[in-house]
């Protein structure tokens, strides 16, 4: 029987369904006996944290006893150096699934609305919901489009109101991996009121061709209702420290800063995201290896004759053309960790991270025997 006061919860709170996370490695060696499992189900990087940052966690440690510097100073300062942009326009997240929360804590609530993509990032939905707001979901773009379901930003724009608040646009996006042109964002971010506010999410941004990659920064100069998040969690390695960061307007990042918990990056993580910028033969290697995966895996799959979606991430997205449950959990058995995408509403799809090129044989030999 519910407690009592459960039935007090807010409503938002108690529909939620919580976000459902790659299974880590621990749990399936010790579910099914396994001891050499890989995981490529959660977009880590396969190359492990940059050495530098690893350095820099050991020093760190000296401090253990001691609260982190609440405002994060000198990675702000560092991240405003290499961005150019002011320190007064950066705010750190515990994560830059922090920022999303903290953006719809500050923007949304009750009688207001986020708008984002059908397929979009799994944490937009359960931020907007978390605050009782309501979220607008745009239509994708169909399977035989160019960026097969992508965002379709003319979509976006139908369904723009007085209630909608804030915008969610991951690019590229997970789990699809599809990304929209420059060209795109900008006629869109033009078409927008200028008080409602856009979040670009790039989570993947480094990953990206150079030809695809938007100016996002130059972006923020024209237009003031623009957010822009990343991560340390994906190119940098870092994701089981949490740091992740939003670049904005001054005055919405000192919103952020109001609503964000004193202490939100520990001293390590800290510690680890300043040394980590500067290892540029880690990020360097870490795109490299991206780009060989990625040219590996496809080769891998089109020899399947299997369809995937296109990527300017650190993942692919594949349609194995029937429910993708069934090769999951087989893939598992294997000691393979991918995540299949039913809770995207695309049940025939299998999402693979990019491996080392170790890892990457190894998924590609027992997806074949699953087949
Ligand atoms: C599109 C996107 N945004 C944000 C995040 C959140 O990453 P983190 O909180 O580790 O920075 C992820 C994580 O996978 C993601 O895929």
């Amino acid at each position: 029987m519910a407690l009592p006061c459960v039935a007090h919860a807010q409503a938002g709170i108690r529909s939620l369904t919580p976000y459902q996370p790659g299974k880590p490695i621990e749990e399936l060696q010790r579910e099914l006996g396994l001891a050499d499992v890989i995981k490529l189900a959660s977009n880590e990087n396969p190359l492990g944290a940059s050495p530098k940052a690893r350095a820099a966690v050991q020093a760190a440690l000296a401090g253990l006893h001691l609260y982190p510097d609440g405002s994060g100073f000198r990675l702000k300062q560092l991240l405003a150096e290499r961005l150019a942009v002011s320190a007064n326009q950066v705010t750190l997240g515990n994560g830059s699934n922090e920022i999303l929360e903290l953006l719809a804590r500050v923007f949304l609530g009750l009688g207001r609305a986020a708008l984002f993509s059908e397929y979009a990032f799994a944490v937009y939905p359960l931020a907007t919901q978390a605050v009782g707001a309501d979220s607008r979901l745009a239509p994708a773009h169909s399977t035989d489009h160019d960026m097969p379901l992508g965002h379709d930003l003319a979509a976006f724009q139908a369904l723009l109101d007085e209630q909608v608040r804030l915008i969610f646009i991951a690019n590229p996006n997970n789990p699809t991996g599809t990304w929209l042109s420059p060209a795109e964002i900008g006629t869109f971010l033009a078409a927008v009121p200028e008080d409602i506010v856009v979040v670009l999410d790039e989570a993947y941004y480094e990953y990206m061709d150079d030809a695809q990659r938007p100016d996002s920064l130059g972006l923020l100069e024209r237009f003031s209702n623009l957010v822009i998040t990343r991560t340390f969690s994906k190119i940098h390695g870092l994701a089981a420290l949490r740091v992740g960061y939003a670049i904005s307007h001054p005055e919405i990042a000192d919103l952020l800063n109001r609503a964000r918990q004193p202490f939100n990056n520990n001293s390590l993580a800290l510690a680890a995201a300043e040394a980590a910028l500067g290892d540029v033969a880690h990020i360097e290697a870490s795109v490299r290896n991206n780009c060989e995966g990625l040219r590996q895996l496809r080769a891998g799959l089109a020899e399947m004759e299997l369809h995937y979606l296109p990527s300017q991430a650190n993942f692919l997205s594949i349609n194995l053309g029937r429910p993708a449950g069934p090769v999951y959990d087989a893939l598992l058995r294997q000691g393979v960790i991918t995540r299949p995408l039913a809770s995207y509403a695309m049940p025939n799809y299998l999402r693979v991270t990019v491996g080392t090129q170790a890892e990457n044989t190894r998924f590609l030999d027992a997806l074949r025997r699953c087949l």
